[in-house]
């Protein structure tokens, strides 16, 4: 729905009253009588309104079919809506409380009634989800919401049966407690629940069904989870199935069950803790199928077996129990008084009954655990204060064919309901007109409190009789308990049974003798006495509540905490129908703490049929339910009522005095109002902050003159309005154009001074200029006259000074001549004067002064000037005085001479020795050999080749006793190719010795006596032949030719050996052509200019036989 829509709508539905169908409330029927109060009912029904009011009490009409009237939209047109504002629903009830409870701080409770089918847990649910949907928002409160929502599938596939008056049928009673925070939003709650009808679990009437969660587990579990339950899918495998009705149209039992597992997650269920409640579900299921036989014994007694232990063994293997203590449990019962101990065995009936009683007990204590558990989880987590509201959900009222101890239960439920119900509507109704200070007659009404009484009164009710009998030693029966009631009630009025004192009923055959009737509000109902004791009693076999203790199992555990030995009680456990009458006081007592609100839930066919109206059904419980009696309290003083400020509100259109406003109080506008309305006055009355009005009349004909007062007035708002808003946009553009004017007029205007100011500027800037040149003409003229002034002034002064200057040097010219002439003069007669004394020996002595001045001069200047010690340094300071040549040349000699001596002073023994030696070469080939320049560097080492210390040598070394003085490698070339041989050459005092320089055997030995000439070329080589003398030993093979690095050295040496042993110069020849002797042969060595192609290496070639070439670079 769009939101112009949805607007439209909630503009003309302002009020119950618009657009209603029948009456929406039946305070408001005219005339009021049974029959115009079911015609009202169907006619709205008829229409899809299955709500209507009875002012604040919501009767609510069972539709049987799905009707779109609880969508979000919906709860948004209710939601913050007065109650009266909107046409009758569940929703207005709903807002109304809750908007009470978080606005005005008062505690609600929202009480639905009716009979089983009448919808009142849809109705609990449909109010659930307002709430729900309108308070607070948030993740955290979200949860909370959807937690407490999801709380009502778990409960009901637990607590929830097919019975033939409902396919959805509430087994148990549930009151819920929401709770909320200040803000008003959800903060939690608590579920009570109310005496389970476990009695189902075991057997089930005609058509009815047992609880919904059997049938959802064995259709919707997967194969593998019915595997581990020990289950299987067929439902007539199992002896606690009622199998006439095993499916219920419409109900999709798998999908139901996948919703249960999904709500018990989202409620908060651990997926262990879910697995074992259906492990104790399915232990209930397999307990209905274990069977006994009679067995004899010797004492003549029947003593039950199991049938078949199969099953018992898996029930075992569910819930850990030990098969042996389980059957034990089964086949025996011990009784314990006192200290002693007494086991007696079970027959097949009584075994059959343990099974059962412990079928129902395992089931209502599984769903009074898991409404614990779900209390754990929904419980308000803070400890602020908490506003609560409560929903209750009972059993409905219930009349079948067989009525038992449960129906006695659930209808005595009823019965205190219904007395809240008057209570309250009375109560408050009577404290209105109190406060309000209206006068108020009384009523009269069918109070049934004396039901109550007969029931739960202490001495003398039903209850109190049961529990009697109950505890009462002796036998006891379900006839003897009857026997006491017929005489403990006889007299009372809502009593009949056919046995009782009072002789009444003694001829009623409706009434068989086994039961007891009773006149409930909401009609008679037979009871059957039988199974009355034993359900009130309750009893669990000590035996098997201890088996169940045993288990295995910490859920069964946890769930039969007296099976415990440690904690044996030996007093009764309080009977059930004591527990639930204290359980519903303490309900009653908290209802009356809070503000009630009223659902009445009304079944409109016995069918479950959508669109069919009883008139007969709801005939009958619309005078049960007391709504005729309801509405006549409510009309009996006024039928109507207001605050006087919603009332004022929605009438004061209709006098001009209050219309559109009203200054004063509420009230007296709502009294001028009416005076001016001409309303009688007996058809109203002001009470303290209401009006009251008598008749539903005299407010149609107020809502008629309403209707016809609003159409004008639309006329007329729409004429205002039209006007207004023509008249507004005028005044805006209007605003606009003076807006847009001035803005214009400031931009012209701002434009017009910017003219203006630059043409100013303008003429400004010129007239400046022109002054500024007019001024600096005048400056440069002012100053042109002063520069030529001083140009004049300088010109004259210059001619002035020059004038002067040449003044003053003439006249200095003239002095220095006439000083100069003096001093000739004055000269010419000193000398003529002093002549005489000169002429002696002036001249000499003068001429050897000045020679010595200068002497002295130079010889000290050439202290300063004295070049370094080195005898290499050339320089010498340059001859100052030409006189001085000879002594300067003679003093260089000199000095040079002594730094030579100083220099050689500084010389070892060693180094002299060298020195000699180097002397020696250098006057044998200084200018001689060009190879002489590139050994003056060179240190003479002699002994190259470490022969004593080379291991190889140590031959030669042997052989050769004396101190060598060369040992060298040179190079011996052979004269047949000219290439060379590396060899030793050894040069000792005595002797030259070649040797082979890889073996070091000598080759040939030399006395240096033998050689008589070493020749070589003038050129840079290092070739040089050893001449020896003609016939002597060694000469056979011929001379040698060699070459080797240190010729110089070694040429040297050997002259200055062959010198010092032999006294004779050994003859050196330096030429560029000599010949050796080779054997016979004369072999010419011819030394030429080579070319550089091997680099600086002289090459030796052989040219012919008799010649020898050597090409040096
Ligand atoms: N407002 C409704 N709209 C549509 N169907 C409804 C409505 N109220 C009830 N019903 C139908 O009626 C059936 C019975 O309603 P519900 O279970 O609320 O009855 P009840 O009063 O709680 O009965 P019992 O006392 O047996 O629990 C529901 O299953 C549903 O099909
Ligand atoms: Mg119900």
């Amino acid at each position: 729905m769009g939101n112009e829509e949805k607007m439209a709508k909630m503009e003309v539905k302002t009020s119950l009253l618009d657009n209603m169908i029948g009456v929406g409330d039946m305070v408001l029927l005219e005339p009021l009588n049974e029959d115009s109060f079911i015609n009202n009912l169907k006619k709205r029904f008829d229409h899809s309104e299955v709500y209507t009011y009875i002012g604040s009490v919501v009767i609510s009409i069972n539709p049987y079919r799905s009707l779109p009237i609880y969508t979000p939209e919906k709860v948004e047109e209710y939601r913050n809506r007065n109650f009266y504002e909107l046409s009758p629903h569940i929703f207005a009830l709903s807002d109304e409380a809750y908007r009470s409870l978080r606005d005005q701080d008062k505690d609600q409770c929202i009480l639905i009634t009716g009979e089983s089918g009448a919808g009142k847990t849809e109705a609990s649910k449909l109010v659930m989800s307002y709430v729900a949907a309108v308070c607070g928002k948030g993740a955290e409160v979200n949860q909370v919401k959807e937690q407490l929502l999801q709380s009502n599938p778990v409960l009901e596939a637990f607590g929830n049966a097919k019975t033939v008056r409902n396919d959805n049928s509430s087994r148990f009673g549930k009151y819920m407690d929401i709770e909320f925070d200040f803000k008003g939003d959800p903060l939690g709650g608590v579920i009570s629940n109310y005496l389970l009808e476990k009695s189902r679990v075991v057997k089930q009437p005609r058509g009815e069904r047992n609880f919904h969660i059997f049938y959802q587990i064995l259709s919707g579990a997967s194969e593998d989870f019915l595997c581990k339950l020990k289950l299987e899918r067929d439902f007539s495998r199992y002896n606690y199935l009622g199998l006439d009705s095993a499916k219920v149209n419409g109900v999709d039992d798998a999908a139901n069950f996948r919703t249960v597992r999904n709500a018990m997650q989202i409620v908060g269920f651990m997926d262990h803790e879910t697995q074992s409640v259906f492990e104790v579900v399915a232990a209930v299921l397999k307990l209905g199928n274990i069977e006994f036989k009679p067995e004899s014994r010797v004492n003549g007694l029947d003593e039950s077996k199991i049938k078949d232990k199969n099953e018992l063994k898996e029930i075992c293997e569910l819930t850990g129990i030990d098969q042996s203590v389980l059957e034990r449990a089964f086949s025996f019962r011990t009784v314990e008084a006192k200290q002693e101990k007494v086991s007696t065995t079970l027959n097949v009936a009584q075994a059959y009954y343990a099974r059962d009683a412990l079928a129902k007990n395992l089931y209502s204590r599984l769903f009074s655990w898991l409404v614990t558990r779900i209390n754990e989880s929904i419980k308000a987590q803070t400890k602020v204060r908490k506003k609560v509201m409560g929903v209750l959900d009972i059993y409905g009222f219930e009349i079948f064919e067989d009525n038992s101890f449960e129906q006695f239960i659930i209808n005595y439920c009823n019965e205190k309901l219904q007395q809240i119900f008057i209570e309250l509507t009375l109560k408050e109704e009577q404290e209105e007109y109190i406060r309000e200070g209206i006068e108020w007659t009384h009523i009269e009404y069918f109070n049934n409190a004396i039901i109550c009484d007969l029931i739960e009164n202490n001495q003398t009710g039903i209850l109190a009789m049961l529990d009697e009998e109950c505890l009462r030693p002796g036998t006891v029966t379900d006839d003897t308990f009857l026997e006491k009631l017929n005489q403990v009630c006889a007299t009372h009025q809502h009593f009949e049974s056919r046995m009782s004192k009072c002789s009444r009923f003694l001829n009623d055959t409706s009434l068989p003798h086994s039961c007891f009737r009773i006149q409930h509000y909401a009609g008679k109902v037979m009871y059957q006495v039988e199974g009355f004791v034993d359900k009130n009693n309750d009893l669990l076999y000590r035996d098997l509540s201890q088996a169940m203790w045993k288990a295995n199992h910490s859920l069964i555990k946890a769930l039969f905490p007296e099976g415990n030995p440690a904690k044996i009680n030996l007093k009764r456990p309080p009977t059930a129908g004591s527990q639930f009458k204290a359980s519903v006081a303490t309900l009653m007592k908290n209802l009356q703490t809070k503000n009630p609100n009223y659902i009445r839930c009304i079944k409109p066919n016995d069918k479950k049929a959508a669109h069919v109206f009883n008139d007969a059904l709801v005939c009958h419980q619309i005078r049960y339910l007391g709504l005729l009696e309801n509405v006549r309290v409510r009309r009996a003083g006024y039928a109507f009522r207001q605050a006087y400020e919603p009332c004022l509100e929605r009438y004061k259109m209709l006098c001009k005095q209050t219309w559109p406003h009203w200054r004063g109080p509420a009230r007296a506008g709502v009294e001028v109002l009416f005076n001016e309305l001409e309303i009688p006055e007996e058809e109203f009355s002001f009470g303290r902050s209401k009006i009251f009005i008598r008749n539903p009349r005299t407010l149609f004909k107020l809502e008629d003159l309403r209707k016809q007062r609003l159409e004008d007035l639309a006329t007329l708002i729409e004429k205002i309005y039209r006007g207004w808003k023509c008249r507004t946009h005028f005044l805006l553009m209007k605003k606009s154009q003076i807006v847009i004017a001035s803005w214009y007029r400031r931009y012209a205007q701002q434009k017009k001074y910017q003219k203006i100011k630059s043409s100013a500027i303008i003429v400004q800037s010129y007239i400046r200029g022109w002054k500024a040149r007019k001024l600096l003409r005048e400056l440069k003229h002012q100053k042109r006259c002063n520069e030529a002034a001083t140009v004049i002034a300088a010109y004259w002064h210059g001619t002035q000074a020059r004038r002067e200057l040449k003044r003053l040097k003439e006249e200095a010219r003239r002095k220095h001549a006439v000083a100069v002439i003096w001093a000739y003069w004055l000269g010419l007669k000193v000398r003529r004067e002093y002549r005489k004394f000169f002429r002696a020996n002036a001249g000499r002595k003068i001429y050897e002064f000045t020679l010595q001045r200068l002497m002295q001069k130079y010889f000290l200047e050439m202290k300063n000037k004295m070049p370094s010690l080195s005898p290499i340094d050339k320089n010498w300071p340059a001859r100052p005085y030409l006189f001085l040549d000879s002594t300067h040349k003679e003093l260089k000699r000199i000095f040079h001479l002594w730094r030579c001596k100083k220099y050689r002073d500084q010389f070892t023994d060693q180094q002299k020795l060298i020195y000699e030696e180097k002397l020696e070469a250098s006057e044998l080939f200084k200018d001689k050999k060009a190879l002489y320049p590139a050994s003056v560097g060179q240190p003479f080492q002699g002994a190259y080749l470490e022969i004593s210390k080379n291991p190889k040598y140590k031959k030669l070394k042997d052989a050769v006793d004396e101190k060598i003085i060369i040992a060298e490698v040179v190079n011996k070339i052979n004269r047949a190719n000219g290439k060379a041989t590396s060899r030793i050459f050894l040069l000792t005092k005595n002797n030259v010795l070649l040797a082979d320089q890889k073996s070091g055997n000598i080759k040939s030995e030399v006395p240096l006596g033998d050689v008589t000439k070493v020749s070589m070329s003038s050129q840079n080589d290092g070739f040089f032949a050893v001449h020896l003398k003609e016939g002597s030993g060694a000469a056979g093979k011929g001379d040698f030719l060699l070459s080797s690095d240190h010729l110089i050295e070694m040429a040297t040496k050997l002259y200055r050996t062959t010198l010092s042993q032999t006294k004779q110069k050994l003859n050196i020849e330096i030429s560029d052509e000599f010949l050796v002797q080779f054997r016979q042969d004369k072999v010419c060595v011819k030394f030429i200019q080579g070319s550089q192609k091997n680099g600086n290496i002289p090459t030796c070639k052989r040219k012919n036989n008799r010649l020898l070439e050597v090409a040096v670079p």
